[in-house]
This record gives C-alpha cells, sequence and structure tokens, in this order.
C-alpha cells in the first residue's frame, strides 16, 4: 500500500505568484481548466494500491480548500485530507510532524509532490523502477530530468552512477555547473525518512541549544535533511524523465504550464479539449473551454488558451496563449494575448491586453520557465505576459502592455510596462 503527500506551502510562500495568489491559494490556481494540484491528484488516483492523499500545508482551511477536496474526494473516489501545520515548517518540518497520520496502515513507501510543479507525473513508471533498483525498504527514488547547463543552477542538480541509478552527488542550486540533471520536486521515499528527519531534530535543538537559543519551532529542509543524507548513505536512485516538466513560481510560468497540460491532453483527457464546432467559436489548436462559459461564435480562440467558469466573451474577441478566470468579461473586439485575467475583471470593447510571449529554449526538449525576475539588471520590469488581478476594469479603445496590475484598480488610459499598484 501507498501513499501521497503533497506540499502546498501557504499563504507567505508563492510571492513571485502576487496578484494571482492573493485572492486564492496558489495550488488551486486554475491551470489547463483544473486546480494546479487536481493534476498531481489525477496521478496519484492512477497508481494501483494508492490508499491515501494528505495535502500538507499552513493555508488556513477555508471554503475554497475545503471545497476543493470535498470535490475531489467524490470524484476520485479516494481519501484526500489536509493536514495543516501550526506554522510554517519548512518542505520537511509537516513530513515529520504528521508522521503518525502519514505512517497509519503502515504504507511501504510514501510519494511526496511540491504542489508547484507542472509535470506528466510518472508515478507508476517511477513504482516500477524503484521496485527495480532502489531496495524499497530502504532506498527511495526521485524524479530528475535534464535541463540547458545555463538553467540548472536555478535547481537541486544530482549525479547519477549511470549503471546502478543511484544518486552519488546532490547540490541544491550550485554557485557552478555540477550537472544538467535536476531534481524535480517528486520523491517516491522509503518509510525510513522518519528517523533521518528524527535525527535532524535532534540535531537542530543541540545546535539551538549550543547557541543559548530556546525555541520548540519546528522547520526542516526536505532537501538538506532528506535528499542529502540519503545521497550520503548511497540510498537514493534516479529516475530520469525525458518528459514535460516545469515549475510553476511566476505567473508568466503558469502560461507555460497551461500550454504543456493542455497538450497533454491528447492523451489523458481528450475531452477536455474544445473543437471548432457549428455555432460555436472559432478554435485554434489547444484550448479548455469551461462549459458555463457564454462565447460569441464570431470569436476567434487558441492556441493554448483556458476559460474559466461564466467567462463571457463577446463578438469578434481575440484570445491567444492565456488564462481568463472565472467571470471575466471579454467586451466586443477585444483582444487578450500572452496574458492572465484575473477573476470578475472587465475588458473594454477594442481594448487590446498583451504580453510577451516567454521563448523557450529550442535546445531544451521540454524547456523550463525558470522563476524570473520581475526587473532586469536596471530595475527595469522585465517583459513578460501581462496579469490583471481580480475585479480589474479596463475602459474600451486602450492598449494594456507587459503590465501586472493589483486588484480592483480601474484602468482609464493605456500603459506600457508598469506595475499599477
Ligand atoms: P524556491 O526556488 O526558493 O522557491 O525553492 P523551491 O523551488 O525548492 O521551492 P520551495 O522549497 O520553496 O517549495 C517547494 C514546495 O514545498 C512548494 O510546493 C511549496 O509550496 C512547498 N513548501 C515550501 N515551504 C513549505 C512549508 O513550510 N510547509 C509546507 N507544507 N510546504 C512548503
Amino acid at each position: 500500500m501507498w501513499k501521497a503527500v503533497i506540499l502546498i506551502g501557504g499563504p507567505d510562500k508563492g510571492t513571485r505568484f502576487r496578484p494571482l495568489s492573493l485572492n486564492q491559494p496558489k495550488p488551486l490556481f486554475p491551470v489547463a481548466g483544473v486546480p494546479m494540484i487536481q493534476h498531481h491528484i489525477e496521478a496519484c488516483v492512477a497508481v494501483p494500491n494508492l490508499q491515501e492523499i494528505i495535502l500538507i500545508g499552513f493555508f488556513p482551511e477555508d471554503e475554497n480548500l475545503k471545497n476543493f477536496i470535498n470535490h475531489c474526494r467524490k470524484e476520485f473516489n479516494i481519501s484526500i485530507r489536509y493536514l495543516r501545520e501550526f506554522s510554517q515548517m519548512g518542505t520537511g518540518g509537516g513530513l515529520y510532524h504528521f508522521r503518525d497520520q502519514i505512517m497509519a496502515g503502515n504504507p511501504s513507501g510514501i510519494f511526496v509532490m511540491n504542489s508547484d510543479v507542472c509535470c506528466n507525473f510518472p508515478l507508476s513508471e517511477m513504482l516500477k523502477f524503484h521496485l527495480k533498483y532502489a531496495s524499497p525498504s530502504n532506498s527511495s527514488t526521485i524524479l530528475a530530468t535534464n535541463v540547458p547547463s545555463k538553467e540548472s543552477m536555478f535547481y537541486g542538480c544530482l549525479v547519477e552512477n549511470e549503471e546502478t541509478k543511484e544518486v552519488t552527488h546532490y547540490v541544491e542550486k550550485p554557485e557552478s555547473f555540477v550537472s544538467p540533471l535536476i531534481n524535480c520536486g517528486v520523491y517516491l521515499f522509503s518509510t525510513k525518512i522518519f528517523g533521518m528527519l528524527a535525527e535532524a531534530v535532534l540535531r537542530n535543538q543541540e545546535e539551538m541549544y549550543a547557541q543559548g537559543v530556546f525555541s520548540d519551532s519546528l522547520s526542516l529542509s526536505l532537501e538538506q535533511d532528506i535528499i542529502m543524507p540519503l545521497t550520503d548513505l548511497g540510498s537514493l536512485y534516479a529516475y530520469q524523465t525525458t518528459s514535460m516538466w516545469s515549475q510553476i513560481k511566476s505567473a508568466a510560468s503558469a502560461v507555460y504550464a497551461n500550454k504543456l497540460y493542455l497538450s497533454l491532453y491528447h492523451k489523458t483527457h481528450p475531452h477536455r479539449l474544445a473543437k471548432s464546432e457549428e455555432g460555436g467559436p472559432m478554435i485554434i489548436g489547444d484550448v479548455f473551454i469551461h462549459p458555463s462559459a457564454k462565447i460569441d461564435p464570431t470569436a476567434l480562440l487558441g492556441p493554448n488558451v483556458t476559460i474559466c467558469a461564466d467567462v463571457r466573451i463577446s463578438a469578434g474577441v481575440r484570445v491567444r496563449n492565456s488564462i481568463i478566470l472565472n467571470e471575466v468579461n471579454l467586451s466586443n473586439h477585444s483582444c487578450v494575448l500572452n496574458s492572465i485575467i484575473g477573476w470578475k475583471s472587465t475588458i473594454g470593447e477594442w481594448t487590446r491586453v498583451e504580453g510577451t510571449a516567454q521563448q523557450p529554449d529550442p535546445n531544451a526538449p521540454f524547456a523550463k520557465i525558470v522563476s524570473g525576475s520581475l526587473f532586469d539588471h536596471e530595475g527595469k520590469l522585465s517583459p513578460s505576459i501581462t496579469v490583471l488581478g481580480g475585479n480589474v476594469n479596463v475602459e474600451s479603445e486602450i492598449v494594456v502592455l507587459n503590465a501586472i496590475v493589483l486588484p480592483g484598480k480601474d484602468l482609464k488610459s493605456c500603459t506600457k510596462n508598469q506595475i499599477i499598484l
């Protein structure tokens, strides 16, 4: 029997995702029409004998989160629970704090996943690999992928023995190049990790006492306190994927992940992809349309577009490479390119909202868009997608280019390369 844990972080995390994480926890942000972590949950459900999915984070358990969990329980007929950390415990602290609940029922191993990765989650393949290469009761498996050398330093880098698949060296965000093989934030751990975490807690406490600091705060790091010790013990094995993988840190990376998940739907959920039909809008490439959206037949949508619930799209509208969130209204002949339009926003007639498409590295099998700083070295806003927060109203006949607009703003004039606070 197997279990899965998804690390969902909390309100202090996801700062690079603002203003979109101001309205809603980032793990519930819709990518390709479903909340970001539903992609993880759907992958877990496909693993034979995976009996429970546990979300660990420090978000308050609000209606959004409760409704999402109830919806998934019903839809996928699996036990899903949310365990809330009393304070931010780091990526390893929650695993240790809730160890008894995770270990209840005596699972053979635990899948652990970062919530902010976009991936086809080859969990069943990882499990087969784990049973073949690792010794499942003692060893663990990490999902790894190759990235261009320049990009690798933004991630945890690992070196493996190509024959045995054992990870021989691991460095988190190295200052100079170590290896193009990186940590994808998806693991299959043996239950031995709880002993390692207990040792890390003791070590931390001893260090604190030695420094005369007395605190009962528990913060552990999955990379430092599990991955590195596992590597030192020769108990970590790398399962390499050549399939899609990307992080979702910034809004721009959500648009990129939207494109990747939509393309994956051809294999996994073809019914989620819209088609041009008589009386409906013209569709180009991969597009998701929520059934409650009302779209004029003269609109032109795609490729790489997600239209969420209760959106209204009027005559002559053009949308490309964008995510349009719930209850947005796009008026006649407006145009939205490379953008995210926040909940309940309104775009006026003949208005153009446009961002800069991120160009993936053509040499990478699946290019990864790294976090990306908002500003360049001269302090100017880096060209990126345009993001409108919730309840933004953009008047008619206006151009909004490469802008980030905070929720509730009323835009009456054109704007370019600005953050509207
Ligand atoms: P950065 O590039 O600095 O963001 O590092 P990273 O990509 O390794 O991400 P980070 O370690 O911050 O987070 C990895 C995953 O763990 C994300 O899904 C976070 O939401 C989650 N996470 C981070 N901190 C915590 C925490 O204190 N508690 C819980 N439960 N989850 C966390």
